[in-house]
């Protein structure tokens, strides 16, 4: 079965599904989708993973949305669309590529720092003024966003 990566176009669907495995709700996703490039991994005809990248400024381009499809998670498969983000950062002369998660994203933390990220900022309060209910994840309250980065002159590792 063949795997391919490419940006979709405005006339394709949005992969909703994928994107609420990163994200809590479809009006958080529509803060910034619209504004992303997104590029999805499809095995033949379905999509099994999707990261959404937003221009921040003229020298920052944000992950805003990473996610592969359960059954895919796990192999390696982000990691791969960690490095293509890195390679449309470097191509198009952004010096940082950022990616927020929550403070009680431990995973996910790991997942970034593991493939090269470095923690930069915190988003105080940032997902208790940004949605409208409480949300838990590894039985904590999620409250501050962590901002990791990294140098695109790094890349290649
Ligand atoms: N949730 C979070 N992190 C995970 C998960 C999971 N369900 N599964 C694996 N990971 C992390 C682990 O840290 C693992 O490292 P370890 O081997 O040391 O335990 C690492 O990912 C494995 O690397 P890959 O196989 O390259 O990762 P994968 O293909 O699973 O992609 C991703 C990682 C994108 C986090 C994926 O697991 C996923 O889609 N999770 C659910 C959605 C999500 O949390 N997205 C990120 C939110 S933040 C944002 O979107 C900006």
């Amino acid at each position: 079965m063949e795997f391919t990566f490419h940006q979709i176009e405005t006339d394709e669907e949005i992969p909703y599904e994928l994107l609420l495995l990163a994200d809590e709700t479809i009006e958080a996703i529509h803060q910034y989708i619209f504004r992303c490039d997104v590029y999805v991994l499809k095995k033949g005809q379905q999509s099994i993973a999707v990261m959404a990248l937003f221009r921040s400024s003229d020298t920052e381009l944000e992950i805003k949305n990473i996610a592969v499809a359960d059954p895919y998670q796990n192999k390696g498969i982000g990691g791969i669309l960690i490095r293509n983000a890195k390679k449309i950062a470097k191509q198009n002369h952004y010096s940082s590529l950022l990616v927020g998660t929550s403070d009680t994203g431990f995973q996910q933390i790991r997942f970034y720092e593991k493939n090269g990220f470095v923690k930069k900022t915190i988003r105080k309060d940032f997902f208790i003024e940004n949605y409208p209910a409480p949300i838990f994840e590894n039985d904590l309250q999620m409250r501050d966003m962590i901002v990791l980065e990294f140098l695109t002159h790094n890349f290649p590792e």
